[in-house]
């Protein structure tokens, strides 16, 4: 049969020996090739920026271990947040550091009206009513303990904390935020301020659940920032095993039955599977926080010279939207779209 046809045996035989038909380089062979075929990219728009501010006026403290990222008062975070608006980042997560006599066992700072946070939504709305705005709620940065839930003898109460949790989600509603984003961990946490805020009448605050949120050793520079690490132990009880897949798929399970408009994984570059997981099994959007570790290691090689800091910013951030986030968290958010008008 080969005899027959030698001709078209021949070359199809040549076809597979030289393996050649297909050539990934020619779709790589100028940047305008690259750009058309790019399948993953990054804009400001799919960006949130943390923010920390501090207590006083007209003062900004570079944190040591983020270098370029400060604590801000008020007035100088506001000027910051115009220049992030002019650069085209509009999503907002603002962090406060509380000062030490205001912390205590029940965290009752994090829900008074006075409270710098408080104070600090409600002058961000004021003066820039178009921003959305992300607010943190977890018990940590108030707490005496430096824990995300309320301490009895070593142990991390669940059920007390969330009475706590929804006042404080209830309070920064009051405040302004258009997103309450629980960061604690407790079980049952996103139904129950789900059905606080309703009652309260706020039926269009959102809910971006900390999902997939990890007992990590990249958060050391935020608790630096915020002077919030645990006063004992560890967050073992409460944040995830690095080591697990499988049960970041029942967190998501309860915080979609629960009414997460968005789920989070938490950090980001060393849990891009579970990015994908989520993305794959879930409808809302997926977010990743690129956390203050994360940020801090770009940043100390960078420093050295040791890798080249803007590309491995954006390799990371591209990273992370190819693995499935739609929204990244980031330290580089303003650094990212500064970088982006040269694009
Ligand atoms: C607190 C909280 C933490 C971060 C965000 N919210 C720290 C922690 O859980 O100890 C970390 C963010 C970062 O490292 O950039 N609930």
């Amino acid at each position: 049969m080969h005899d027959k046809f030698p001709t078209i045996y021949s070359t199809i035989r040549q076809i597979q020996e030289n393996m050649f038909t297909r050539r990934p380089r020619r779709n790589r062979k100028s940047a305008v090739i690259r750009d058309l075929v790019q399948e993953t990219h990054v804009t400001p728009n799919d960006l949130i920026y943390p923010l920390f501010v501090m207590e006083g006026t007209n003062q900004q403290v570079e944190i040591k271990s983020m270098p370029g990222i400060y604590r801000f008062t008020i007035d100088r975070l506001l000027d910051e947040i115009a220049e992030c608006i002019e650069l085209g980042v509009q999503t907002f997560a603002p962090f406060p550091v509380v000062l030490d006599g205001l912390k205590d066992k029940y965290a009752t700072e994090s829900y008074n009206e006075h409270s710098l946070y408080l104070r600090t939504l409600r002058e961000i709305k004021r003066q820039f009513a178009e921003v959305c705005l992300v607010s943190d709620v977890a018990m940590d940065p108030y707490s005496s303990a430096g824990h995300d839930g309320i301490v009895e003898n070593g142990k991390i109460l669940n059920d007390e904390t969330l009475e706590i949790l929804a006042r404080m989600a209830v309070a920064q509603a009051e405040a302004g935020a258009d997103i309450i984003a629980p960061s604690d961990m407790m079980d049952g946490r996103v139904g129950y301020i789900r059905h606080e805020l309703d009652e309260a009448g706020f039926q269009d605050v959102s809910i971006m659940a900390y999902t997939a949120k990890y007992a990590s050793a990249f958060y050391g520079p935020f608790r630096d920032a915020l002077d919030s690490a645990p006063r004992f132990g560890d967050k073992k009880t409460y944040q995830m095993n690095p080591a697990n897949i499988r049960e970041a798929m029942i967190e998501a399970q309860l915080d979609f039955q629960e009414g997460a408009d968005f789920m989070m994984v938490k950090p980001a570059l060393p849990y891009l599977d579970v990015i994908r997981s989520l993305h794959d099994n879930f409808p809302t959007p997926i977010v990743a926080y690129n956390v203050s570790g994360e940020y801090a290691m770009v940043k100390a090689a960078a420093e050295r010279g040791w890798i080249d800091g803007e590309k491995a910013m954006y390799e990371s951030l591209l990273s992370i939207k190819r693995a499935g986030a739609s929204i990244i968290i980031t330290y580089f958010a303003k650094e990212f779209a500064q970088l982006y008008q040269n694009m």
